[in-house]
């Protein structure tokens, strides 16, 4: 069993559509775990994103995760990190591929609707970061 870290982001808080994305992800057979509804300050999505600090979307990136509320949660399943990444699809939902959650309902690059950890490692910093023991179903 393994654990990932997703973000439903702002673009999918504002066209209230979180449920939807939630039952994407259950089908796939995804257990989420642990959930809540933040709305992120900037220092907290500035430190959440720090490897991408020196990017050019960085401002950007941090002024949209910011721009409304997010559904920050963790998921469980074997191998969970690479099979979320594969239900999300890829960063641009112009090539994600058909049936993945961005390709269904991302916008943009920047407004594309989910986040997941790319290794087991990120995924346990991210998880630390959003959330204590005591808020994650065993
Ligand atoms: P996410 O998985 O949340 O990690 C960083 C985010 O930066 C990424 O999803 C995208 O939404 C956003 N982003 C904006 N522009 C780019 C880009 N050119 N390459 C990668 N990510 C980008």
């Amino acid at each position: 069993m393994e654990r990932t870290l997703s973000i439903i982001k702002p673009d999918a808080t504002a066209r209230n559509i979180s449920g939807k994305v939630n039952a994407m992800i259950e089908e796939a057979g995804l257990k989420i775990i642990a959930q809540k509804l933040i709305r992120l300050t900037a220092s907290q999505a500035e430190e959440f994103y720090q490897e991408h600090k020196d990017k050019a979307f960085f401002t950007s990136l941090v002024d949209f995760m910011t721009s409304a509320p997010v559904v920050v949660q963790v998921l469980e399943g074997e191998d969970a990190v690479a099979r979320y990444r594969k239900i999300m699809g890829a960063t641009n939902p112009a090539v994600a591929e058909e049936g993945t959650i961005r390709r269904t309902f991302a916008l943009s690059i920047d407004k594309n609707t989910v986040h997941g950890s790319d290794s087991p490692e990120s995924a346990k910093r991210e998880i630390g970061f959003f959330f204590s023991k005591i808020e994650i179903c065993e």
